[in-house]
């Protein structure tokens, strides 16, 4: 069985060592969604991952709600990722942007426009803005020409991320954000091709690979799902048959990788009694499965050893460690992240996690 420090490909990654950066929002572009300066040094900080994953980023302004949150559709946006990609790559790493349209959770104060989603729907919990939290707004459904330009937003976007200078795309298909509005039949309750049976409200999800591989190539895509449990007001009603069926059209299409996240009943992020839907998902896809949520390195270790996933996303533990490749190899202690920082605009929480165990400066 390999090891976390083995090296694995995915498509036409080649990636060092099986500890990924897990997509982590941190809310430090400026107000136009242009990439600044200290993410360059943030995400250079993690540059032993594996794989960095970057923060989910708006592949449109009808797309992004999350305040400072960076986006791919303008030039600017392009510029501004550009010295950020590259210090990762100058740090010998590897990295590519999560795609993000956030659908019925973009609040109508940050978009200026009502939002779309699968149906005309109300997300339950209120939304990030500028200005504090806020209630959601009521969405509408996506009209087949809304579906169209959001498949072309997706394809600029994709495309922006390749000029940036980026390694590839992960379509953003977790979290109850508009792919998985589209896949769950709590939140699509369209009658037209795409809702109603599995195969049809797959279709979306399909599309966006297909838009987005098609400017890419299939070799630099990648795709992350939630199979799990409700998301943001995201549920279905049997998430073990569309998720596998999601899988087996991801085999299909010849997506290199899937990354999941599959919290627990004890998770500190969105916990679930829900069964694992991994393993089925296994069995139809032949491609890499990557798991996430709550691991250290032993039991990212021991999942590996039970043949159910290639690799394991680290999240808030590559906040708190940059240096977490070094500290699961040396099995030291992982500093814990600071929650009021998440968002927190400034280098504090960011860019000054130390980068040495305490053992080690002792
Ligand atoms: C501060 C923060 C920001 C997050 N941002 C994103 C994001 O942009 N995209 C995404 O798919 N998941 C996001 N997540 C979820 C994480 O990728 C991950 O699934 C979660 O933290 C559980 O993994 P962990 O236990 O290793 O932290 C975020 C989580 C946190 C804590």
């Amino acid at each position: 069985m390999p090891t976390l420090f083995d090296p694995v490909e995915m498509g036409a990654l080649s990636l060092p060592n099986r500890i990924l950066m897990a997509p982590l929002t941190r809310g430090r572009a400026d107000r136009a969604a242009v990439p600044t300066a200290i993410m360059a040094d943030y995400y250079a900080q993690r540059a032993a991952a594996g794989l960095i994953i970057s923060e989910a980023t708006g592949i449109s302004r009808e797309g992004l709600g999350w305040p400072y949150a960076p986006g791919l559709w303008t030039e600017s946006q392009v510029e501004g990722w550009k010295p950020v990609v590259a210090a990762v790559h100058e740090a010998g790493g590897r990295i590519v942007a999560q795609l993000w349209h956030m659908g019925r959770l973009v609040p109508e104060s940050v978009s200026g426009m009502q939002p779309v989603s699968a149906s005309a729907t109300r997300a339950p919990n209120r939304l990030h803005s500028y200005d504090g939290k806020q209630e959601p707004n009521e969405a509408r459904a996506a009209t087949l020409d809304d579906i169209a330009r959001i498949l072309d937003d997706y394809a600029a976007a994709a495309r922006n991320a390749i000029a940036a200078g980026f390694d590839g795309v992960q379509v953003h298909g977790a979290n109850g954000y508009l792919v998985d509005q589209f896949l769950r039949d709590g939140t699509n309750h369209r009658g037209d091709d795409y809702g109603g049976p599995v195969a049809n409200r797959l279709r979306f999800m399909r599309e966006v690979v297909e838009a987005v591989a098609g400017e890419v190539g299939m070799a630099r895509t990648g795709i992350r799902l939630s199979p799990i449990g409700e998301s943001q007001g995201a549920n279905d009603s049997d998430n073990e048959a569309l998720f596998t069926a999601a899988a087996a059209e991801l085999e299909r299409l010849g997506v290199p990788w899937i990354e999941l996240r599959e919290p627990g009943p004890r998770s500190t992020f969105r916990a679930t009694d829900e069964a694992a839907v991994s393993p089925a998902m296994r069995r139809v896809f032949s491609g890499r499965i990557i798991l996430n949520s709550d691991y250290v390195g032993h039991s990212a270790q021991a999942r590996l050893d039970e043949w159910v996933a290639d690799a394991i996303s680290f999240g808030r533990p590559f906040i708190a460690n940059p240096d977490l490749v070094d500290r699961i190899r040396r099995d030291a202690p992982l500093a814990t992240a600071d929650v009021a920082t998440f968002y927190s605009r400034g280098p504090e929480g960011y860019t000054d996690y130390r980068t040495h165990p305490e053992q080690e400066a002792a």
